[in-house]
């Protein structure tokens, strides 16, 4: 499959957020990659429900939400209603995973399990064939702008061989440092879904950064 471009807003202008949203409707972006973080999980505080709804009401592509959250189980059902329809949770905040995962599918969004950078992808061997996509972090999540850590692409080959030796059709995601210079070779090592933020929001011509990561 071709790989995918998941937005993420962070890095956006949020004083011109509808007039970002719709220069992402005409890009050739698949998803809107929303962060959400409480200053619990993650040393810094971004958004919540109300901007979702927005990129919701305005966007014309799916909601790919990345939750960096303690206790994210208190919130599936406000973030179904907020628009969501892929729902990522960390590995690392989640005591029953399996039934956290069960309960976002449930609601009839794709579940998808972020892993920090030091969280082997080992963890995941027991629940890889209920899981839509994993998010393999490429930064240590908090913030935009940070650089890719290169022991990601080790990750990334466990993970790729784990899905296909368990007869698994999972996502494989990355998120952080993502840009023209390692979408090629994170693509060829397996991965479906890149996220990224500031690479096309801080660039003068956005579009053409979407076009590019595209045929990358
Ligand atoms: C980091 C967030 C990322 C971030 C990526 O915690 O999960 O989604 O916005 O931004 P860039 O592409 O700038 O690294
Ligand atoms: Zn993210």
């Amino acid at each position: 499959m071709a790989h995918l471009i998941s937005a993420s807003i962070l890095n956006a202008d949020f004083s011109n957020l509808k007039k970002e949203i719709e220069m992402i409707n005409t890009s050739e972006t698949d998803w809107f990659h929303l962060d959400i973080m409480d200053g619990v999980f993650v040393p810094n505080i971004s958004f919540g429900f109300p901007i979702v709804e927005q990129v919701k009401k305005y966007g014309s592509k799916p909601l790919d939400v990345h939750l960096m959250i303690a206790d994210p189980d208190k919130y599936i059902e406000r973030f179904k209603e907020a628009g969501a329809d892929v729902l990522t949770v960390h590995y690392e905040t989640c005591v029953h995973l399996h039934r956290t995962v069960q309960s976002i599918k449930s609601l009839g969004m794709k579940a998808g399990i972020a892993l920090n950078p030091h969280t082997p992808v080992s963890v995941l061997e027991d629940i890889i064939q209920d899981v839509d996509m994993v998010l393999i972090m490429t930064v240590n999540p908090g913030y935009g702008g940070q650089k890719f850590i290169e022991n990601s692409y080790q990750k990334i080959t466990r993970l790729t061989k784990m899905i296909k030796e368990k007869g698994a059709s999972t996502l494989i995601q990355v998120d952080g440092g993502v840009d023209l210079l390692n979408t090629r070779k994170l693509v060829d090592t397996g991965v479906n879904v890149l996220v990224v933020g500031s690479f096309i929001f801080r660039s003068n011509n956005p579009l053409d950064i979407v076009t590019k990561l595209k045929k990358a």
